[in-house]
């Protein structure tokens, strides 16, 4: 595709959100540029967990555009970054048109303001961006290599004891790895819906998994077939609203507040399900969640 020479930019995620195999950036980027084209990636799960280095614009292997969400990095919701050259910003119009844009408007004609205002419609969201510069200092003071050496021995816990619980299925490499991965973990559990699993895992144990496709529909489809019935079948349920065969995988991310110490009570919880089932009862809706019916957690067990 790239050597027609049609290809003006390549996108590209910087990390796998399904199983945290890390791309070669630089790489695709060599190539973007070798046929002409430019490179966007998406660093939205690099960005708490590895540095990202851009490097000058005279390198080939430079990254053009590049962008994340604050809420990847332990800031609060509802801002994100895009990193790019200013010459992208100063012709058209701005992303968003409001207030501050515009230096003067005279019938159709309208100047609008240099830049960074002519970028920043409307009243800035100060708090969003304050938190975030703090996420990011606390987490480069943290320091990226030791990062990476906490997520290595939390993928060798979740080695030595999720992965090896008969009944799992991981789905991803965790033995002889040639590459650097992220601490995430996606997998099934016996025949159990993905969902009951994520269900089960935070109704009677607490601990916090995502369940289902990870909007990657292509990827988790060729994982698992946990629901046995054809793709036909599943598109003709989803177009009348019905989501409970809907494929998926159960995914354990970690971060910086994550210990060894989880990664065990995963597997203990896990081990549970495989041998003894829940021990509530739960019932499926057309959204394909599972909900406890008539479940009161055991508060004694519970130390605030
Ligand atoms: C690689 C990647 N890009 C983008 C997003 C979406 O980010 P946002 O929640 O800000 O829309 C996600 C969310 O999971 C992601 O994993």
């Amino acid at each position: 595709l790239l050597r027609s020479n049609l290809v003006r930019l390549v996108a590209v995620s910087a990390a796998s959100n399904v199983t945290g195999a890390l791309t070669d950036i630089h790489l695709v980027a060599r190539l973007a540029h070798q046929y002409g084209a430019e490179i966007f990636v998406d660093a939205s799960q690099l960005v708490a967990h590895r540095p990202i280095i851009r490097k000058s614009k005279n390198d080939p292997e430079h990254i053009d555009f590049l962008a994340f969400s604050g809420h990847k990095m332990y800031a609060p919701f509802g801002l994100g970054v895009l990193v790019a050259n200013k010459s992208c910003f100063k012709e058209g119009w701005p992303d968003v048109a409001g207030g501050g844009t515009i230096s003067m408007i005279d019938g159709n004609d309208v100047i609008w303001s240099d830049l960074p205002a002519r970028e920043s419609g409307g009243t800035p969201n100060y708090p969003g961006v304050i938190s975030l510069a703090v996420a990011a200092t606390q987490i480069k003071q943290f320091g990226y290599e030791q990062i990476k050496a906490h997520e290595h021995e939390l993928t060798t816990m979740f080695r030595n004891t999720v992965a090896s619980i008969e009944g799992i299925t991981v789905y991803r490499q965790l033995e002889n790895m040639n590459h650097d991965h992220l601490a995430i973990f996606p997998f099934s559990a016996k025949d159990y819906h993905h969902a009951l699993v994520g269900a089960f895992l935070g109704t009677e144990k607490a601990i916090g998994v995502r369940t289902g496709h990870l909007c990657q529909f292509s990827l988790v489809s060729k994982f698992t077939a946990v629901t046995q019935i054809s793709k036909e079948v599943l598109k003709s349920e989803l177009n009348r609203g019905l989501k409970h065969n809907m494929f998926g995988v159960v995914r354990a991310s970690c971060g910086l507040g994550n210990t060894a110490a989880d990664i065990v009570l995963l597997s203990e919880a896990l081990t549970e399900l495989i041998a003894k089932g829940p021990r509530a009862t739960y019932l499926q809706n057309t959204d394909g969640d599972y909900l406890a019916v008539g479940w009161e957690p055991d508060t004694t067990s519970f130390h605030f």
